[in-house]
């Protein structure tokens, strides 16, 4: 309010009491004047005032909704500890009222005598920098003890003297109780990981001992009967030396080598040893292979004919399907490749053992396996007249632990490693379904130098 005091005139009294003599009518314009601007200015204030109580409110109601909406824990204190306020959360956590809470000791939150005490040594030794992250129980609504994470900061009025503190915390319980199970859920998965990957071995395994057992099979019957054929010769034999040494005549010689049948089995011998050779050696190179097969997961680099390979994965796998299973191969006698011959078995075993899961269903389960040299490439096509892959398992049956093959028979791991073994050998793996029906995988690979 613009003071400017102008010296009235002197009042005086004149005829009726109570009426204002000399003043003149410019005077109490003057007044009335001054009470406009004055009103004026009072509006004028009260209208701030309403916009200051506003933004006042305003920001009030911001400061209670964030702190009823966090969900940590939060008090304001006096610097003796004596609670000033505190909001929702802490509430809710303590099952108190505002009221009961409000001018108690911030201590009596604590759990237990040692964690009060703790609590004391931590706000009076290191109150004036704040506290961080220190973990100490709370006593929770039910009685229960719960681990709080608390951050304590102190609070100072305009001029900076002290006023309290401000504490703020975070129940750990939940979030450890939730880490826990976070850990347990992927040390599970971890396990089930390796005992698929353990049963994929298995089944690899089983379908190698069957391949082996068949094939091992021929060669050892062959030499068995071969033996025992030998076994009878050595006798007549025998019996004949017996004769020539005891001085039996020579016409009675002449007999009795017609009917041992000695100058058959003279004839016999060389093509019943050689066979029996040829036999064992079978055996040895079916060890051989075996060998070598149980280097898979040796990193090697040695020359192999792919040919072979894909031969021996067909007969291994005909043989354990036990059934009529027309596989046609139509390769190359020579497909010259580096690496290990033991994974391009386990590859070469997988895809046609998917391509029998797939077909052992038709009325005739067929497989055919063409292969080409295409520059220095070389390209293999399994094709089945199975049922096909569906649309969208197409994207997924590279993925390892994808099966569409019931609990116990599929790992759904057998293509997701033959991918790659056959990238690791510098080739490709792909699939798609034959327009002519079934499905078709087609794996590429650099050749090299056998
Ligand atoms: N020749 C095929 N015909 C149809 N589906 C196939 C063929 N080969 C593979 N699949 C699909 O790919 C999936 C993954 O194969 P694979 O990785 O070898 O695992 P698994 O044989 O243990 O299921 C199979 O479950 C099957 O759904
Ligand atoms: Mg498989």
């Amino acid at each position: 309010m613009s003071e400017s005091p102008k010296s009235a005139p002197p009042l005086q009294h004149t005829g009726h009491p109570g009426e204002l003599v000399g003043v003149g009518e410019d005077v109490w314009m003057d007044v009335i004047h001054k009470m406009d601007e004055v009103y004026a200015d009072l509006l004028q204030y009260e209208v701030a005032l309403e916009q200051q109580n506003a933004k006042l409110e305003e920001s009030q109601q911001f400061i209670l909704s964030v702190l009823t909406s966090m969900s940590d824990i939060l008090v304001v204190c006096d610097r003796s500890g004596t609670i000033e306020d505190v909001n929702r959360s802490l509430l809710d956590f303590t099952g108190k009222t505002l009221d009961q809470l409000r001018g108690s000791s911030l201590f009596e939150l604590f759990a237990d005598d040692l964690s009060r005490a703790q609590a004391r040594h931590l706000l009076t030794l290191y109150g004036d920098d704040g506290v961080h992250d220190c973990e100490l129980p709370l006593r929770a609504r039910d009685g229960s003890a719960v681990p709080v994470s608390l951050n304590c900061t102190p609070r100072y009025n305009a001029v900076g003297k002290s006023l309290g503190m401000v504490i703020t915390g975070r129940p750990v319980g939940e979030l450890r109780r939730a880490y826990q199970a976070l850990r347990q859920a992927h040390e599970d998965l971890k396990r089930t990981q390796q005992q698929l990957l353990h049963s994929e071995k298995m089944a690899s395994l089983g379908r190698l001992v069957a391949g082996v057992a068949h094939e091992l099979n021929n060669p050892i019957s062959f030499i068995l009967g071969n033996v025992h054929a030998l076994r009878r010769y050595a006798g007549r034999l025998e019996q004949y030396l017996d004769a020539v040494h005891a001085g039996t005549s020579a016409a009675q010689l002449a007999e009795l080598r017609a009917e041992l049948r000695i100058d058959r089995i003279l004839a016999d011998l060389p093509p019943l040893i050689d066979g029996t050779i040829e036999g064992a050696e079978r055996t040895r190179d079916i060890v051989d292979g075996l060998k070598r097969f149980s280097a898979i997961d040796r990193d090697e680099q040695q020359p192999f004919n792919l040919t072979e390979v894909i031969e021996r994965a067909v007969r291994w796998v005909c043989k354990a399907a036990r059934q009529s299973f027309a596989v046609q191969v139509r390769l190359p006698a020579q497909i010259p490749l580096r690496g290990s011959p033991g994974q391009m078995q386990q590859v070469m075993m997988n895809l046609v053992q998917n391509a029998w899961d797939a077909t052992c269903e038709q009325s005739a389960p067929r497989l055919e396996i063409d292969g080409q040299l295409v520059g220095t490439r070389a390209i293999i096509r399994f094709h089945d007249n199975g049922p096909g892959i569906a649309e969208q398992h197409l994207a997924h049956i590279f993925d390892p632990f994808f099966t569409t093959k019931p609990v116990g028979k599929g790992t759904g791991l057998g293509l997701s490693i033959s991918y790659g073994i056959v990238e690791r050998h510098g080739g490709q793996l792909s699939a798609r379904n034959h327009p002519d029906g079934g499905a078709e995988l087609v794996v590429e690979l650099p050749v090299g130098s056998a």
